[in-house]
């Protein structure tokens, strides 16, 4: 049971990663001008922001039920502690993007700041896996 979370908890990391690298690389673009197929770009924007959603989720739930079963309430230590600090900056940006995104495509596109965000994202998560392999080992 144990090695079927970890399992999921790093397949999890995997596809969240990609989506945060692949918002990155959108966000490269220098204009519309970058962009020639529109629909596309928002479809990838879409699968990103989903993919990003439901690996924060699968994080979150095998990341507790690996805590409860290995470790009981809490993890001691200030590496741990960092971690779930940088955890929860991402799901914040996953969970702003997620709610924001219907709105910003009814205005014609993203916001300007929309790549700070996602730089803030993946910045947080490179964190997160330095300080899960801190605390874990
Ligand atoms: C963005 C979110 C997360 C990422 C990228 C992430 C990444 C990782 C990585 C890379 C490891 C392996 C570390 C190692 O064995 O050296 C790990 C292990 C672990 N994570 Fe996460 N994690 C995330 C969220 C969480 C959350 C929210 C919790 C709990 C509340 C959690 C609890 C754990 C536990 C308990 C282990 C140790 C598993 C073991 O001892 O085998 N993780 N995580």
């Amino acid at each position: 049971m144990i090695v079927l979370l970890k399992i999921l908890h790093l397949l999890a990391l995997i596809f969240g990663s990609i989506a945060s690298l692949g918002n990155i690389y959108l966000g490269f673009a220098k204009g519309p001008h970058d962009l020639a197929a529109p629909d596309y770009t928002n479809t990838l924007r879409k699968f990103y922001r989903l993919t990003g959603l439901g690996a924060i989720i699968v994080l979150w739930i095998t990341g507790v039920m690996l805590m409860f079963s290995k470790y009981g309430l809490w993890v001691p230590g200030s590496a741990f502690k960092a971690k779930i600090i940088f955890a929860l900056a991402i799901t914040a940006v996953v969970l702003f993007v997620n709610l924001m995104s219907p709105g910003w495509a009814r205005r014609g596109g993203p916001p300007s700041y929309l790549p700070a965000v996602t730089w803030i994202g993946f910045i947080s998560l490179v964190l997160v896996v330095v300080f899960a392999v801190a605390a874990f080992g």
